[in-house]
């Protein structure tokens, strides 16, 4: 039994933004490298795209490493770097045949050239898929993201292409990475933590937040029916009175 046949679809989130964590904490569990984990957090992956597309979930938003993460031992910083690209190098048909477009928000330019190159082409590949947009955080943090819009918008005031007053959310939001994206409507976060670390900071102001204990690696379908479910609870309300 799942809890598939719970769901509303009248009332699904549009953009679900997920924290991917505790893919280390496993493998330990079970005494194996940490390395393990990433390994199996990309067939939660997968799954997960696949139950998105099920659902017509349009945006999927998934947090894959920060800039933070650059000062985790060099072996699993190398490693999830090669899982990266060969990931997206064996599912790149998959996704094409999903009508999935692959995008991603963060600085690729940190990556290492080939991990690079192969999420361009693949990104690319894609750009005029429709079905779902799936966005990968790589390299992603929102402080970093905040300061570098800041950058942006100082020199192109200093270029006189708006005035200070003109200055509002709309275009704040024009600068950051996630300017072709609506806000997530639902933030997932696995593995136990009840923090955002640096996720989506502008982005998350009125998403849905939901925590499990469940690591990613064992993250299944229904533990994410579940978060919809859940999410279909909540009264949103933005503020107002309903
Ligand atoms: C999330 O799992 C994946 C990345 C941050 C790359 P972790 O690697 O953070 O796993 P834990 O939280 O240490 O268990
Ligand atoms: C957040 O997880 C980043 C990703 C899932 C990519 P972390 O494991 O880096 O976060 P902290 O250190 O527990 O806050
Ligand atoms: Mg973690």
């Amino acid at each position: 039994m799942t809890l598939f046949s719970e769901i509303d679809s009248k009332k699904l989130p549009n953009h679900v933004s997920i924290i991917m964590d505790g893919n280390g904490r496993w493998a330990k569990i079970l005494g194996k490298k940490r390395t393990f984990g990433h390994q199996k957090g990309i067939e939660t992956v997968k799954k997960i795209i696949e139950e998105s597309i099920k659902l017509e979930i349009k945006y999927l938003t998934l947090f894959a490493f920060s800039k933070e993460n650059w000062e985790r031992p060099n072996y699993e910083v190398k490693m999830i770097m090669k899982l990266l690209a060969s990931s997206v190098i064996k599912y790149k048909k998959t996704l094409m045949e999903n009508d999935v477009k692959l995008n991603t928000i963060g600085d690729l330019n940190d990556l290492p050239l080939d991990s690079k190159l192969a999420i361009e082409k693949v990104k690319q590949l894609t750009n005029k898929n429709k079905k779902l947009t799936l966005t990968i955080a790589l390299s992603y943090s929102a402080r970093w993201e905040i300061s570098n819009a800041i950058k942006k918008i100082v020199s192109e005031f200093d270029q006189k292409k708006f005035n200070a007053k003109n200055i509002n959310e709309k275009l704040v939001n024009n600068y950051l990475c996630t300017n072709n994206l609506p806000y997530p409507d639902l933030l997932i976060r696995t593995g136990g933590e009840k923090r955002i670390s640096n996720f989506l900071l502008w982005q998350l102001a009125y998403a849905e937040l939901y925590f499990c204990e469940t690591n990613w690696p064992e993250f299944g379908k229904n533990d994410f029916y579940q978060a919809i479910l859940e999410y279909q609870k909540r009264e949103r309300r933005f503020g107002k009175v309903n």
